[in-house]
């Protein structure tokens, strides 16, 4: 059988975490023929229940999983791993200010990208899922000048998935039968989610998503606003930000940047900006995707209409100016 492959999820004693790793372990993530030895980082004042989560995966006897690592030490947790889930960080509490947040998650990543530099497996993918995501893996690309560019992204297929859900509920279709939307920008309520160029297999062959809904109003307003504030929603009903979906987004973002996305399929991911569609390069910023043999590239030559163009803009304003804050912190 196959080696076992190394991946650290740090954070792993929070919400996602204990939702993620059961994942992973029963190859959710990398595959069923995978084995898997994780590796789960968390902050003193979570060791104790990061060994929870230990025990419980030792309980649950997972085939696939062949170790568990659990540790507070960074460079300990990232020793030899394969893939990194950034899950790690420092929540928004109340009377912080958005300046205060940033200031601690940059002193955060800025650290874990000097452990992932000196200790991870050479062309470990390493994927942010800790908010701000774009910004954090900026951080941690800026802070990681070995690591190359193409290995660092942040999680946005949650907010995709958003989108292919929303189209699925209102036009009563399979979810799976729906795909190339896209989610353009930041992981904020700044993301422009972009269905022009989505379609949803019918028993009359593929139809374009604008053609299927007809209702140009509610694709331009409700649409993006449902998934924009989905997280907000979820907090307000469950009390709780979202777990489930997000440990779930996680495999797929991994499994389709490793194993590969369909044949004339993309995904979104936040990866760092090389110009395409006019985004100003240097920025961590989130782009309709196609992976093969476990690289990504940035699906080209798509129409852009005026409407989609300012929205774009938009976020990565509002990503450069994340990029400010994040560096008036460091000095
Ligand atoms: P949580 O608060 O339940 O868990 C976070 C964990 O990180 C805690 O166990 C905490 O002790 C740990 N932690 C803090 N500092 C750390 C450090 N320096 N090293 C390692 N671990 C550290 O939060 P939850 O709900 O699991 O969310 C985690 C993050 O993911 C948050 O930043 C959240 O905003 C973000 N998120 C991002 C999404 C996306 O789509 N990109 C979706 C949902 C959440």
């Amino acid at each position: 059988g196959k080696e076992p492959l190394r991946v650290l999820v740090t954070g792993a004693a929070g919400q996602i975490g204990y939702s993620l790793v059961p994942m992973i372990a029963k190859g959710m993530m990398l595959g069923q023929d995978q084995p898997i030895i994780l590796h789960l980082l968390d902050i003193e004042p979570a060791m104790e229940a990061l060994n929870g989560v230990k025990m419980e995966l030792i309980d649950s006897a997972f085939p696939l999983l062949k170790g568990v690592v659990a540790t507070t030490n960074a460079m300990e947790a990232c020793e030899d791993v394969d893939i990194a889930i950034m899950v790690g960080g420092y929540p928004r509490k109340e009377g912080m200010e958005r300046k205060d947040v940033m200031s601690e998650n940059v002193s955060i990543y800025k650290d874990q990208a000097a452990a992932l530099e000196m200790n991870a497996a050479p062309n470990c993918k390493i994927l942010v899922v800790a908010n701000p995501a774009n910004t954090n893996a900026l951080i941690l690309k800026e802070f990681a000048p070995s690591i190359p560019e193409k290995d660092i992204t942040c999680l946005t297929r949650l907010d995709h998935n958003r989108a292919l859900g929303q189209i699925s509920e209102k036009l009563n279709v399979d979810v799976s039968y729906v795909k190339n939307v896209i989610l353009w920008g930041n992981h904020s309520s700044t993301q422009y989610p972009d269905v022009n160029h989505a379609t949803v297999i019918t028993d009359s062959g593929e139809k374009s998503v604008n053609e299927l809904v007809a209702d140009d109003q509610w694709l331009k307003t409700e649409f993006i606003t449902t998934v924009q504030q989905r997280g907000a929603a979820i907090i307000k009903a469950r009390k709780l930000s979202s777990a489930m979906s997000a440990a779930s987004a996680a495999c797929d973002h991994i499994r389709d940047w490793v194993l590969g996305t369909p044949k004339g399929t993309w995904v979104s991911m936040g990866v760092y900006s090389d110009g395409s569609y006019g985004i100003p390069s240097g920025l961590i910023y989130s782009f309709p995707v196609t992976c093969e043999k476990g690289e990504w590239s940035i699906v080209q030559g798509l129409k852009i209409d005026e409407f989609s163009r300012e929205k774009m803009d938009a976020t990565a304003k509002e990503l450069i100016e994340e990029k400010a804050i994040a560096h008036s912190c460091l000095n």
